[in-house]
């Protein structure tokens, strides 16, 4: 099964996702109204597409969900001194997904490592680098490449640790990217990252 972590550059194109007259009911009143016609669409696709081809479609969502401005409060902004934060923006009632907001100043990044379910990240502003390996057993996690990312940028993948990577900012600005997750994690947000 293929495991590759998807690169998809900006499509300016793309429609930006339209205001609902109401919000979705498991959204917070104060989240912004963007929000709530990317939780229908993703519901829908969860309904209606294999899982295999739930990441790359939620990505796409993603991509016009990153473009749109004053997407994330300012607590949603906010970045950690000890390593990059997390901001959870939505948690799927049946606990099949989970949205987040993540924040990296510069300098601050993951190590290297797979995922427990399907994932799905937009880059909402900054440039992080997306840094991709080949895991050989008895060897380890050889890389193979990296990636700067600009806004409007999608990526995707599968569950699994075969083809890890890791995620940093090396650039001079603060980065946040939007991650769809594909289980519920607002209880353990670390359950996602299986280390390599
Ligand atoms: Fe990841």
């Amino acid at each position: 099964m293929e495991q590759h972590l998807h690169l998809q550059p900006p499509r300016p194109q793309r429609r930006p996702v339209p205001a609902p007259a109401k919000p979705h009911p498991s959204v917070a009143a104060a989240s912004h109204p963007a929000l709530s016609p990317f939780i229908v669409r993703v519901d829908a696709l969860l309904k209606s597409r294999p899982l295999r081809e739930v990441p790359e479609a939620v990505a796409g969502l993603l991509a016009g969900l990153a473009r749109v401005e004053g997407l994330l409060a300012p607590h949603q902004r906010r970045p950690g001194d000890d390593g990059y934060r997390r901001h959870l923006l939505h948690r799927d009632p049946r606990g099949r997904y989970t949205l987040m907001a993540l924040v990296w100043r510069p300098g601050q990044g993951t190590p290297v490592h797979g995922h427990s379910a399907w994932c799905s990240v937009a880059v909402h502003t900054g440039h992080p680098t997306v840094a991709r390996y080949d895991y050989e057993p008895g060897y380890g996690a050889l890389p193979t490449g990296a990636h700067c990312c600009y806004p409007g940028e999608v990526a995707w993948e599968q569950p699994g640790v075969s083809r890890p990577h890791r995620i940093y900012n090396a650039a001079r600005d603060v980065a946040i990217t939007l991650h769809c997750y594909g289980r519920d994690l607002a209880s353990d947000p670390c359950a996602i990252n299986l280390p390599v």
